[in-house]
Formats: C-alpha cells, structure tokens, sequence
C-alpha cells in the first residue's frame, strides 16, 4: 500500500493516539507471569504488539480480546509458561525479541525465537551475551550475534553488569532474567534508558530497586499481582502529529493522554530548544505513568544541536526531528545517535536518503546527521524501507512540500501506528490510499 499525501495548510482538531508501543509489550508479557486475571486497555494493536500476544499464546497464555485495544490475560504466574512446539515468531518487533529472550532464558524448557529478514538482521549479542554471563544457555547465528536465538532455559545467577548502550530493551531482558535468577541482578545503565519494565514490575510486587542509574531486580518472594490498567498514548507516535502541527502554517492540535514519563520526553525539550512552545494541560497519572493533554500550533523553527543523554530520551523520535530540521532556520546536527543505525533500518543512511530526494541538505555522519534549514521540499515519490517511523516522518514532511508526495509501502505505519491515516484526516490532511 502507498500513501499519497497532499500540502496541507491548515491542521486543526483534538485527537488521541493509540497505546504506548513499549508499555503495551511489557503489560501483556508481565500480565502473562501474574498470577490471576489482567485487564488491559487502551492496548496498541499494531502488529509489533500482536507479535508479542502471539508469542505468549505460544507459551500457554490465554488472551482474550474484548476488543483491538482491550485484552483479558489469564497469568500463568512465573513459573506456569509451557514449552512452545515451535519457534516463537517475533515478526518484526525487537522489542518482543529481546525481553522474550530474558524472560525465557531461567524458564525449565527448550524455546526457539525466530522473526522477519528485519528483525534477524538487528543484533542480538547485546542481549545474548550477558545473558551467557548469567549463565543462560542460549545460541545464535554469527556466535549468537544474530537471530534466531535458540534458549535452553536454565538456572540462573547473580550478576552484575554494565551495558554498553543505553537500551531499554537489554535492561528489561536482564532484569527479567533477574526474576529467575538465585542471586541479585544488577544493570548498571550509560544513560536514562526508558524505565516502564521498572515501575510496571515494581507496581506489581516484583523486587525491582532503582538508584540512579543502577537498577536491581531478583527472585520475588511473592507471585505478581495481576494489571488493572490503561496504557497512555504513546509520545513516540504523538510526535508525529506535534510535528504535523508545528508545520502547518495555520494548525491548533491537542494530543489527548499522551505518557510524559521523563525518560521518554526528549522531543518536548527539543522541540522547546527549536523554539516552540507546546503546552502539556490536564497533567495526570495513569498506571503508574504521568500522562498529559499536549497541545501545539504552528511555530517558526531555529536549528538545534543536539547529543548525550537527549539522545536516548528521543531515539525513536530522531527520523522525525529530521523532517523538522528540514523547516529550521540555520543548522540542525544530531550527535551520538550511532544507535539509529541498528533500528528497524539503518536510520540514518535511509532518513538522510530519502529526505534528500525531497531536496533536503542532509548530512550523513558515522553517529548522526547535519541537515540545513529551511529548505522548500519538492514533490517526489518516497520509499519507507519498511520502516514505520520513517513512512510517518516522510508523510509529514509531506505537509510542506510544493506538491503531493507519494510514501510508498507505508502499510508498515500499522506496526506503531493503526490509524496514523484516519488521525490526519480527520485533522485536515488530505491523503489517499494507492496500490
Ligand atoms: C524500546 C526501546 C528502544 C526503542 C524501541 C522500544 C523498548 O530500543 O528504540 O523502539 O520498548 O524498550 P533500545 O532498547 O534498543 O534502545
């Protein structure tokens, strides 16, 4: 499926957003180890959500979908998972891969996690090998570098170990191994990597300790109680729309119950450092998550540097930002951000790629990009790489370019975003659907 997006001048409307994509993974996986019946809402029923349901059904877990977006999950508790006949199929998602891979290294049987030629080409030795030094006893292709992983669920031990990077993702893998582990787990952590895994398991009982940027999980003494819960919207894909709404020359847009937790609000200080003023209104919290209504018009942009720990606060938010900068007035330049390279693409090589044929100045650097702004895009046909963001973040550049932009293979936009296309509609964007 293509998309074909049209200039939009005027972007006006109140919209939610689906499901926090990170927080939706961890309630059906943790749900799934409770003891007693979860209830879920407001769950992403993107397809790299649907991965992780499918992976746990997999397991033994009974799933009940009441709708898309709200699930009933019947937790096996911690030790109620079954050994799955067949490698368990993480389709696209990463996410689900490398917690999976945590979670099934302390289990009592044999599990295989395969996926997408995507998702076997992302590496995996950030996660295999401390598990090893966990002892795991846990294989992949290149050593164990690449997918599939293949796991023989063993005891566990204590450890300690500094990650490399800052990745949400092997932090919450160890942590889970953790739970199995017969001593403590300790991660020590780079940056502010995002801390759901942190306060969902905690919320439930689980012995999870923060300092700073140490955190600690061990065996639980007690089983998990059971979620009652509703997942914010996800800033990540709210990101997409504030950007909608900052380039509009006439736009007023309100993003309802979107999670602000800090470890995820990178892109709000960016966007302030360009100049911007986006309002957070109605500040609450919703499981255990602060959440707010976010609200945006357009704004003149100025170019921004950024690096350090911003970076790991806006990772996701980064092929966006690119778009942006494309508008700025004066240099953007994006540093320490090497980890883009090891996303759903190479984020840098295709954000830089395709935006230039818009006619942006892209600079392509070893951990970032330079782009200078502003700069009139043209209309061009566009290609997503199969890469959810970046179809998004082409679509919106596609707001302001001088004529319609086809995104082509944008049906990958479901994989974060079910309803990314109804969402602009309905706030004036005209786009249609082509083959
Ligand atoms: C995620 C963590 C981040 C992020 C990804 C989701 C998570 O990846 O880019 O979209 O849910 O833990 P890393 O952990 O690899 O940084």
């Amino acid at each position: 499926m293509n998309l074909l997006i049209h200039p939009t001048q005027e972007l006006y409307g109140s919209t939610a957003v689906p499901g926090d994509k990170s927080i939706s993974h961890r309630a059906a996986m943790f749900a799934a180890l409770a003891e007693g019946r979860s209830r879920v809402r407001n769950f992403l029923p993107g397809g790299d959500c649907q991965a992780t349901l499918g992976v746990l059904r997999s397991l033994g877990v009974a799933i009940e979908a009441v709708s898309p977006s709200e699930l009933l999950i019947d937790g096996v508790g911690l030790h109620g998972l079954q050994e799955p006949a067949a490698p368990l199929d993480c389709v696209n998602s990463g996410t689900t891969m490398r917690l999976m891979a945590g979670l099934l290294a302390g289990q009592r049987f044999f599990s295989v996690l395969s996926g997408s030629p995507q998702l076997t080409k992302r590496p995996m030795g950030r996660v295999v090998e401390p598990l090893r030094q966990m002892s795991a006893a846990i294989w992949g292709r290149q050593g164990g570098k690449l997918a599939p992983l293949a796991i023989q669920g063993s005891q566990l031990h204590h450890f300690d170990y500094k990650l490399p990077v800052a990745s949400a993702q092997v932090k919450s893998a160890l942590l889970l191994a953790g739970l199995y582990s017969d001593g403590l787990a300790v991660v020590r952590q780079p940056g502010p990597a995002r801390d759901h895994t942190e306060r969902m398991l905690a919320a439930m009982g689980a012995p999870i300790r923060v300092l700073g940027l140490v955190v600690t999980s061990e065996r639980p003494k007690r089983p998990l109680a059971p979620l009652d819960t509703t997942v914010p919207g996800d800033i990540s894909s709210a990101a997409f729309i504030l950007a909608a709404g900052l380039l509009a020359p006439k736009s007023h847009v309100t993003v309802t119950g979107v999670g602000v937790n800090p470890t995820r609000t990178g892109i709000l200080d960016i966007l302030q450092m360009m100049g911007t003023d986006i309002r957070l209104n109605n500040p609450r919290e919703e499981a255990g998550e602060p959440v707010a209504d976010l609200v945006v018009q357009h704004s003149e942009l100025r170019g921004v540097e950024i690096g350090g720990d911003l970076i790991v606060r806006a990772i996701d938010e980064l092929p966006v930002l690119a778009v942006l900068a494309t508008q700025a007035h004066g240099r953007t330049v994006v540093r320490d951000a090497a980890e883009l390279r090891v996303k759903e693409t190479d984020r840098i090589a295709t954000v830089a790629a395709e935006l230039r044929k818009l006619g942006a100045h892209v600079e392509e650097h070893p951990d970032g990009f330079a782009i200078e702004g502003p700069i009139e895009l043209r209309s061009a046909p566009v290609w997503s790489h199969g890469d959810h963001r970046l179809a998004m973040a082409l679509a919106v550049a596609a707001l302001v370019a001088s004529g319609p932009v086809l995104v082509e293979d944008a049906e990958c936009v479901s994989d974060s975003f079910p309803g990314f296309e109804r969402v602009l509609h309905m706030l004036g964007v005209e786009m249609e659907r082509t083959e």
